[in-house]
C-alpha cells in the first residue's frame, strides 16, 4: 500500500512537471479513475475522451485506456505529445479491420457512406466518412438515414445491427465483435432476472441481439451511467465492462449492480468481463510513461489529417 501510495505522488508530481493531463476510460482500474479526476484530468467514455483531450490546454495528454484512444488524442491534437501506459493495449475490433481489406470493402461498395466506429487504427479512420462512437451512433445513422444515404458499418457487427434495428437504415456490417462485450449470454441474465426480479439491466450494444432485446436500457458506458442514476429500480444488471462498477457505485452509492454473467449459468462472475487491453493499463507503467517519455503514440502526418476530418465532423455533430 505505501509502494502504491509512493507511485501515484510520483505520478502526481509528474504530471505537474510534464504539463501533462490524465485521461482514463470508464473500464481502466480504479486506481487510475481515481487518479485522473484527483488530478483534474478525466474519466469518461471515448467521445468525451477525445473531446476532453483535443480542448485541454495541456501540452501532453496521458490516455490510459486503448490504442485508439491514444490515437484519437494525437490525430485530434498533433501538436500535443499523447502518451499511454502501455503500448501493447490494442482492441479486438480493432485487430479484426486491417486498413487493406477494410479499403477494399469500401471500394466494393462505392454507392455507401462509410462509417467506423471509434474503435479502430488511423487508416481505418483515414478512409470513413464518418467516426462514431456507442453514445452517438444512432443519432449519426438517423441523420445519414433521413438524408437517404445508405451505410456502411465497421466494425462491430453486433452495434451496427443494434443501429440497423433502431434506426431501420440500410447497414452493410463488417464482420467484427469485442471479446468482452460478445461473452454475455442471454440465458444467463435471464437466469439472474430470477435471483433479482426487482432488477433493471442495463446492456451495452456492442453485446450480442439475444442480450439486447433483454435490455430496459442499451447505450454506451456513459448513457449506461446515466440510466443507473434516471431508472427507478434499487438494483441493477450491467452487461458491460465491469471497470465501469467504479463511477456507478460512486455515482449511485444507494443502489447495487450485479455484473451479468458471461457462462450460461446463472452465477454471478465476479472475474469475468474485464477487458484484458483496458487492464494492461496501471500505477507503475503510467508512471514509467512519463518518467522515460516511453508509450509515446506517433500518427502519420498525411494520415492523421485524412482522420481528423471525420473525427471532427463527429464532434461537431455531438456539439
Ligand atoms: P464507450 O465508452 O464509448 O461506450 O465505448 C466502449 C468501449 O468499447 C471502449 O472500449
Ligand atoms: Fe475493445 Fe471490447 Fe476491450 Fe472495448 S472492451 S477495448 S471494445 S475489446
Amino acid at each position: 500500500a505505501e509502494k502504491r501510495e509512493a507511485l501515484r505522488q510520483r505520478i502526481k508530481q509528474l504530471l505537474i512537471e510534464r504539463d501533462a493531463v490524465l485521461v482514463a476510460h470508464y473500464y481502466t482500474d480504479p486506481e487510475l479513475q481515481a487518479l485522473a479526476e484527483e488530478t483534474g484530468g478525466c474519466v469518461s467514455d471515448s467521445l468525451e475522451m477525445a473531446r476532453f483531450g483535443r480542448d485541454h490546454p495541456a501540452k501532453t495528454l496521458v490516455v490510459a485506456g486503448v490504442k485508439f484512444m491514444g490515437e484519437t488524442a494525437k490525430i485530434l491534437s498533433p501538436e500535443k505529445t499523447v502518451l499511454m501506459p502501455t503500448l501493447e493495449a490494442t482492441c479486438s475490433l480493432d485487430i479484426g479491420c486491417p486498413a487493406d481489406e477494410f479499403s477494399a470493402f469500401c471500394d466494393a461498395h462505392p454507392d455507401r457512406t462509410v462509417v467506423v466506429y471509434a474503435n479502430t487504427s488511423a487508416a481505418v479512420k483515414a478512409r470513413a466518412d464518418w467516426v462514431v462512437t456507442s453514445s452517438i451512433a444512432l443519432k449519426v445513422v438517423d441523420y445519414l438515414d433521413s438524408q437517404g444515404e445508405k451505410i456502411l458499418w465497421a466494425p462491430d457487427k453486433h452495434l451496427g445491427s443494434y443501429v440497423q434495428r433502431e434506426t431501420g437504415a440500410d447497414v452493410l456490417l463488417w464482420d467484427g465483435a469485442c471479446i468482452v462485450h460478445e461473452e454475455f449470454k442471454a440465458q444467463g441474465i435471464l437466469d439472474l432476472k430470477k435471483v433479482y426480479p426487482d432488477a433493471a439491466v442495463l446492456v451495452h450494444p456492442e453485446s450480442p441481439e439475444p442480450v439486447v432485446a433483454l435490455a430496459d436500457m442499451a447505450g454506451s458506458t456513459s448513457q449506461i451511467i446515466q440510466a443507473a442514476k434516471d431508472l427507478p429500480n434499487k438494483q441493477m444488471i450491467v452487461a458491460t465492462d465491469q471497470g465501469i462498477f467504479y463511477k456507478l457505485q460512486q455515482q449511485v452509492p444507494d443502489k447495487e449492480f450485479i455484473i451479468a454473467p458471461t457462462a450460461g449459468s446463472g452465477a454471478t462472475c465476479r472475474s469475468c468481463a474485464n477487458c484484458p487491453w483496458m487492464a494492461m493499463n496501471a500505477l507503475d507503467n503510467l508512471a514509467d510513461a512519463l518518467e522515460n517519455q516511453t508509450g509515446e503514440i506517433f500518427v502519420d502526418a498525411d494520415l492523421g489529417k485524412r482522420a481528423m476530418q471525420p473525427l471532427t465532423r463527429m464532434l461537431d455533430f455531438a456539439a
